[in-house]
């Protein structure tokens, strides 16, 4: 990353032929539907480096209202055999009064989501207060706000995906967000991050809040638990979520599941295990607007945003 920064500062990186068909989604306009997925950029102090591989959006965070140092080290797993990442990191993260300083230095004006979650050591009961501050404090420097509950490394933090726990959390944020809108005049989209490991009942139950509330789009999916298509594999042991090629299947399944129960009400954000151009588009046939990337761009490099927005831009 620190390379990246150095060589974007010295205008040798140059969107290498990424070019896309531009896109209408949540009320935003994307120059192409290949973004980078929360957790590599953290702390939004690499947004022009990251710009300039040519993704279509790019989401900062998890940040968190106070700073904290996340889980001790080691807590980052590289699986190459699988091509699969094994990760603990918990949140690490400098707050995020210091993600909108650099948000604020930063020349990108393209689409920027800024991804929020709660401090460890707020009790699961009152992650609504933290939630709250995270987007009340990043709301305007924000292009859409997603709301992270889906980290398998935060304790408890899933259990916001269920039932009541999720609709007095997605209230209360919508409550908010009515309110901010009107104070700044300016409407920026809520998404909603959630996690692989669901059933399909607990994805209908979801996406019917979802509905409900008039969220305005669905992340799917976060890292899994499972070790499904690792075991016995070095690293395959550690506790975390595994993200990468093993994520593929389950997290498309889970953009059909809830392609079929949202009706089309709110758009899929689709992220998983896409290392190829075939893997975008089958997470599009199942139903998604657009997609993330985060392993496939420690396995492929680069050059995997330019041959999936090209791939995505001839689908349509
Ligand atoms: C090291 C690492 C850190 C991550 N941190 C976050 C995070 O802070 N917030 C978040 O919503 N997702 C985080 N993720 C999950 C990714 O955004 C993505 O949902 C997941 O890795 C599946 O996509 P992939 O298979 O393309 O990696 C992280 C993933 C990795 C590998």
């Amino acid at each position: 990353m620190t390379a990246l920064k150095a060589a974007q500062r010295l205008h040798l990186l140059n969107a290498p032929g990424v070019s896309g068909a531009p896109r209408q989604v949540m009320g935003l306009s994307f120059p192409n539907s290949v973004g980078l997925a929360a957790g590599l950029d953290k702390n939004g102090e690499y947004i022009d480096a990251l710009a300039a591989l040519g993704f279509g959006f790019i989401e900062i965070g998890t940040v968190t209202p106070r700073p904290q140092p996340g889980n001790p080290r080691p807590r980052l797993f590289r699986l190459p055999e699988a091509e699969a990442i094994i990760n603990r990191m918990g949140f690490n993260n400098r707050g995020v009064d210091y993600l909108l300083e650099q948000v604020a230095r930063a020349e990108y004006r393209g689409v920027l989501g800024i991804n929020i979650g709660k401090n460890f050591d707020t009790p699961v009961e009152r992650a609504a207060d933290d939630y709250l501050i995270g987007l009340r404090k990043v709301y305007a420097a924000a292009s859409y706000v997603t709301v992270n509950i889906s980290s398998p490394n935060t304790a408890n933090l899933r259990q916001l995906q269920e039932g009541e726990a999720l609709t007095a959390l997605l209230a209360a944020l919508k409550r908010e967000q009515t309110d901010l809108a009107q104070r700044h005049g300016k409407y920026v989209p809520l998404a909603v991050k959630i996690a692989p490991d669901l059933s399909p009942e607990a994805v209908a139950a979801i996406a019917a809040t979802l509905r409900e509330l008039r969220l305005d789009a669905v992340i799917a999916t976060n890292t899994t638990v499972s070790r499904e298509g690792v075991a016995g594999l070095p690293g395959a042991g550690e506790s975390g979520g595994l993200s990468g090629r093993p994520l593929t299947q389950r997290a498309t399944a889970v953009v059909s599941q809830l392609s079929a129960a949202l009706a089309g009400e709110l758009p899929i954000i689709a992220v998983g295990g896409i290392l190829s151009a075939e893997d975008a588009a089958a997470k599009l046939h199942a139903g998604a607007s657009l997609v993330q990337i985060y392993s496939g761009l420690i396995y492929r490099g680069p050059a995997l945003v330019a041959e999936v927005a090209a791939a995505l831009r001839d689908l349509r």
